[in-house]
């Protein structure tokens, strides 16, 4: 069994599972972007957790990290607004004199931010205590929430999500749930739902900023942990993980034209919004590999991310 943490409600749940058509061919999703208005898409799950856990260990100050348009940073920025918790967030980019969507945002919810470079960010994300010490200054106790939030404390967050949507998978006779991955820990915590509840669905994760190979590594890990406490089986856990490899080529921060016209495409056939960096890339893959072979088992699910279509605008029109 799987002992939940205790959590501190901040997203507006259960999410819907709607239906949706693309170019004549219609399909279930999973709208895990009405989480929240400021607080929109997945990070909002895991930080229900990770804040009451903050909350619990008296934090001062949240920290955490993330690219310049971060969903997870935004969430974590609005969350800790929301808390009147102070928050810091390391983002791999570079200060630009006009901010567009979740760098915006995060000043808005008053977040202190700091610049790294691509190579500074990764050694932040492998060894985040040698910047936090850097300075000494920093007398404010402070809570450290890891790269998407992607712990297992975060991840309870998606084993819950899939409970919320287990009868409905059952009842469409759902079989399969395609989802963006980045850190991971949104499908390690499908994997576990599915262990959970026991249903044999598969979660079909789209790799957007890690390699195939680091990617299941970085899920088995999370999943191990959390077997190793509950008397679940890592193996079985992870023999219904599926990686669709080759879907974001082009690099975590850009995207391809064909891409972009399929996303276009989608706004104006469904009004429903996707994103360039995860949701977009990760609904890519659900048309080529499913949709256009009318495969009705499978569920797209929508991780939000619609402030990061601000800084790509003009792909849009
Ligand atoms: C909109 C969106 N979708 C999907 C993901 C991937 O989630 P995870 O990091 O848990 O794999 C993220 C964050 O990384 C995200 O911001």
């Amino acid at each position: 069994m799987i002992t939940f943490p205790p959590k501190y409600v901040l997203a507006n749940l259960p999410t819907p599972i709607q239906l949706a058509v693309f170019d004549g061919k219609q399909f279930l999703i999973k709208r895990d972007d009405f989480t929240g208005m400021e607080l929109t898409g997945n990070k909002v799950r895991k930080l229900e957790y990770l804040l009451a856990d903050a909350i619990a260990k008296k934090a001062e100050l949240v920290v955490t990290c993330g690219g310049e348009q971060s969903n997870h940073a935004r969430a974590t920025a609005a969350a800790c607004a929301r808390l009147g918790i102070a928050c810091k967030l390391f983002l791999w980019g570079k200060k630009t004199v006009k901010p567009e969507g979740n760098l915006f945002l995060d000043s808005v919810f008053g977040a202190e931010i700091e610049y790294l470079s691509k190579k500074e960010y990764f050694a932040f994300v492998e060894n985040p205590s040698h910047y936090l010490n850097a300075d000494g200054k920093n007398k404010a106790k402070p809570y450290f929430i890891t790269e998407g939030g992607s712990d297992i404390i975060g991840i309870m967050g998606y084993v819950e999500a899939f409970s919320e949507m287990a009868f409905e998978l059952k009842s469409n006779k759902i079989k399969r749930i395609v989802v963006a991955a980045g850190t991971g820990g949104t499908a390690a915590g499908l994997l576990l739902g599915a262990a959970l509840c026991n249903l044999p669905v598969k979660i079909a994760a789209v790799n957007v900023l890690y390699n195939k190979e680091i990617l299941y590594e970085k899920i088995r890990l999370l999943v191990e942990q959390v077997c190793e406490k509950s008397g679940l089986l890592t193996k079985s856990v992870m023999k219904n993980l599926v990686i669709l490899d080759g879907y974001s080529e082009e690099g975590y921060k850009q995207i391809t034209d064909e891409k972009m016209k399929v996303i276009a495409s989608f706004a104006k056939q469904s009004g429903i919004i996707l994103d360039p960096v995860y949701t977009g890339k990760a609904f890519f893959a659900f048309q080529q590999e499913f949709l256009k072979n009318h495969v009705s088992d499978t569920l797209f699910l929508h991780t939000g991310g619609l402030f990061g279509v601000f800084p790509k605008k003009q792909m849009y029109i």
